[in-house]
């Protein structure tokens, strides 16, 4: 279970299909940008507020800085293995077997989860638009029923049923997946200036308000600090766990190093430069949020906060019905509009959301689907997942799979637990690349590095104690759904995946079978 996958075999891999190297700095942070900004902002602010109210501008940083040391330790392997596959590829060549499958395991939390909840996300704005113009979808159908399994999964409203919207918006990504559609560079281009322009709106409304509404960022911190070896994933550090979700998806850039022109001095601006910029508008939208209309958490009659996501929290909601504080919101930036004043603005915001989301999801689907193919590839997961469509040439029998799982877990959960979730699995993925980018530098001094991250030795180390630390900082839930997950895994790696894997077999997989974005193999 520690053999690894050779380098030299990955890269035939790689070489096999050798790409083009187009990419400035500016493209490569405008493909981070598209990839990056999403739920988290439009959506995860509400749940963040509940968390730590005003003090929630601070998780903001916290997180931001948090993805910028692992960002650029993410950037050497990239550069080093730039095949796709990202983290599971990196930990196969440098940790051996089973890190790598549970790296790949937990990247299906990342990815699936993710993209249910950017799938909800996109469900509260368009069942919001549809209320904007009097056409009131059932509550019943827009969330999930109250649900409790064992510690580890709660959500859902008393009165809800199922999130026909999410489902609807995962068939439909699915089913284009399925056909093929990648995310062209124009249409990306397209999509960053719709969201950046739907922020600065935001901004622009919103911030000038601050001056006359001080009293809003008092209490500060109503949830404290919050407490990493605590088990509630309050406070300012419990609203950093969640709300890191809003950086994820700047691997894009990491992966897209082999396409890049000079990556050692252009990647490092692509990601640092597209995560720089999302922390800015993030932390002057979040700023604008709270002058503008206040973030303090709803306290229950015990004068205790209901936690966030919690169907006792929605049931608080819905008993107070219209002009309900921002914590009850499914579309935080544009009911904040809607609440000062804008109505017409919020409905632009809300509008620019509907538009821009669906391409996350299909970014992070296409993530997954990607993944399982690498894993399925390597015999770690059965062959038949790989099966190429013949005339779409697609994955097409993953891509279905990841679109069920995807579709099951948007209609019945609710936003802030599902990003909680995939954060989870993505911060031990992070944690697991800072911590063998270091190995490499010991394993293997010799092999030509694209981009070197800067000063490792302190950056890693950085990485992998913020890793750890937002990872304790989520919610019991989240951390008991990350361990039993692991713990299936590992039944699984062992009753299948220790025997049939090709690298035991002594054949390493190099035929790369299906293109990924902008040609990356597979
Ligand atoms: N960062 C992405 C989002 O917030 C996943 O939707």
């Amino acid at each position: 279970m520690w053999r690894i996958k050779s380098l030299d075999a990955i890269l035939r891999t790689a070489e096999k299909k050798s790409l083009h190297r187009s990419l400035g700095p500016v493209q490569l942070t405008l493909l981070g940008i598209g990839a990056v900004i999403g739920t988290g902002i439009f959506v995860l602010t509400a749940t963040a507020a509940q968390k730590a109210g005003p003090g929630m501008m601070v998780s903001f940083m916290i997180a931001g800085a948090v993805c910028a040391v692992a960002a650029l330790c993410y950037s050497e392997l990239a550069s080093m293995v730039p095949v796709a596959g990202s983290a599971y590829t990196y930990s196969y060549a440098v940790m051996g077997e089973l890190v790598a499958w549970l790296v790949g395991w937990a990247l299906i939390l990342e990815y699936a989860l993710g993209a249910s909840a950017v799938a909800v996300g996109w469900s509260g704005h368009i069942v919001g638009l549809f209320d904007a113009i009097g056409f009131h979808i059932p509550h019943a159908l827009t969330v999930g029923p109250k649900i409790a399994i064992g510690n580890f999964l709660e959500g859902g409203e008393v009165g809800g049923f199922i999130n026909v919207p999410a489902v609807f918006i995962t068939i439909l990504v699915t089913a284009l997946l399925i056909l093929g559609t990648k995310e062209s560079a124009s249409v990306n281009a397209v999509l960053v200036a719709i969201k950046v322009a739907a922020l600065t709106l935001f901004v622009v409304l919103t911030v000038p308000m601050i001056t006359g509404h001080m009293q809003h960022f008092h209490p500060f911190t109503p949830r404290g600090w919050g407490n990493p070896l605590g088990s509630s994933g309050t406070g300012v550090l419990g609203a950093a766990a969640s709300i890191f979700f809003a950086y994820v998806g700047f691997d894009a850039v990491s992966t897209a190093a082999e396409e890049t022109k000079n990556p050692q001095r252009n990647v490092p601006i692509g990601l640092i430069g597209s995560l720089l910029i999302c922390t800015i508008f993030y932390l002057l939208a979040a700023g604008g949020a709270v002058g503008a209309f206040g973030a303090q958490p709803l306290v229950g009659p015990d004068g205790v906060p209901y936690a966030a996501g919690s169907p006792e929290l929605a049931a608080q909601c819905t008993a107070i019905g219209a002009h309900a504080p921002l914590v009850c919101s499914k579309e935080a930036l544009a009911y904040v509009l809607r609440e000062v004043g804008h109505p017409f603005f919020g409905n632009v915001v809300a509008l620019a959301a509907t538009i821009a989301l669906p391409s996350v999801v299909l970014l992070m689907m296409y993530g997954q689907t990607r993944i399982f193919f690498v894993m399925a590839r390597d015999g770690l997961l059965p062959p038949v997942l790989s099966t190429v469509h013949p005339k779409f040439k697609t994955p097409w029998i993953i891509t279905l799979v990841t679109g069920v799982v995807v579709a099951l877990f948007a209609a019945f959960l609710p936003v802030g637990q599902l990003a909680d979730y995939s954060n989870s699995g993505t911060l031990f993925a992070f944690g697991a690349v800072s911590l063998g980018v270091m190995v490499l530098r010991f394993t293997d001094k010799t092999r030509v590095r694209p981009f070197r991250t800067p000063l490792l030795f302190l950056v890693a180390p950085l990485s992998i104690i913020g890793c750890i630390t937002l990872f304790l900082s989520l919610d019991n839930k989240s951390k008991m759904l990350f361990y039993s997950w692991t713990a299936i895994g590992l039944v699984f790696y062992f009753s299948y995946g220790f025997w049939k894997s090709n690298v035991r077999h002594g054949e390493e997989a190099d035929e790369p079978l299906v293109e990924g974005p902008g040609g990356v193999p597979l």
